[in-house]
């Protein structure tokens, strides 16, 4: 059997690119840093910069945690999309705060966000399911989010059944699938630096202004 008890006491990563965050140079807005990020992110994997763990809670206060993509990003905050019916977003309609959480191994930083979610507008949500491939407006539409289905449910055979019925026919986006807008009031800025000596630059929203501060590593 399989033991990987032996790799989690040994593997030691120093965090030695040098890379750091140069507090005397920093922008009033943490957007500015959190682009210039995400771009070099980008740059070194293109498949899963944009990938980052979303955390909500239940109404008895138990945390969740999944993984969602960003698909939009501006000053205003941070969009993904899901199923309005999901696990998370019966968890949002509940409470809206969120816990966001970046992790870019190769460049050796972390982002994390907190803030509140709302629901974007029809039309922007109806403008990004427009621009999906069909499979993928297919699947959503086919799967219910978070509900249990049988073992043997055969989701490939209700995907074939569906293509061949709709025939090419504009496939119009489920009113149960949408985007969330994360407006962000809280930025934590990681760089990992070489002895556990890591920069954190945090942004927090008070006042309609962000108010900058430093953390020990
Ligand atoms: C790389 C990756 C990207 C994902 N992107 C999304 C996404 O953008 N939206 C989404 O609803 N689920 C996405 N998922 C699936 C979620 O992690 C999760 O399984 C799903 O949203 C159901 O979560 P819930 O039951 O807590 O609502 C992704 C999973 C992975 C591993």
């Amino acid at each position: 059997m399989s033991n990987p008890n032996k790799n989690l006491k040994k593997n030691r990563v120093d965090f030695n690119k040098n890379e750091s965050i140069n507090y005397n140079h920093i922008s009033d807005s943490p957007y500015d840093l959190f682009n210039s990020w995400l771009e070099e992110a980008f740059l070194v994997d293109k498949d899963n910069a944009n990938a980052f763990v979303l955390s909500t809670v239940s109404k008895d206060s138990l945390p969740s945690s999944r993984v969602v993509l960003l698909r939009g990003l501006s000053n205003d905050g941070l969009i993904f999309f899901t199923n309005y019916n999901s696990h998370k977003s019966l968890e949002l309609s509940n409470n809206n705060n969120v816990s966001v959480n970046f992790f870019w191994p190769e460049l050796e930083k972390q982002v994390r966000i907190k803030g509140a979610v709302c629901k974007i507008s029809d039309q922007e949500s109806d403008d990004y399911f427009d621009s999906r491939p069909v499979d993928s407006q297919l699947g959503a539409i086919l799967s219910n989010q978070s509900e249990d289905i049988p073992l043997g449910y055969d989701l490939s055979e209700k995907l074939v059944r569906l293509r061949s019925d709709l025939n090419n026919r504009k496939i119009d986006r489920p009113e149960y699938w949408g985007g969330y807008l994360i407006k962000a009031n809280y930025f934590e800025f990681w760089q990992g630096r070489p002895s556990r000596l890591h920069d954190r630059l945090c942004y927090t929203f008070i006042n309609g202004l962000w108010k900058k501060s430093r953390k020990s590593p």
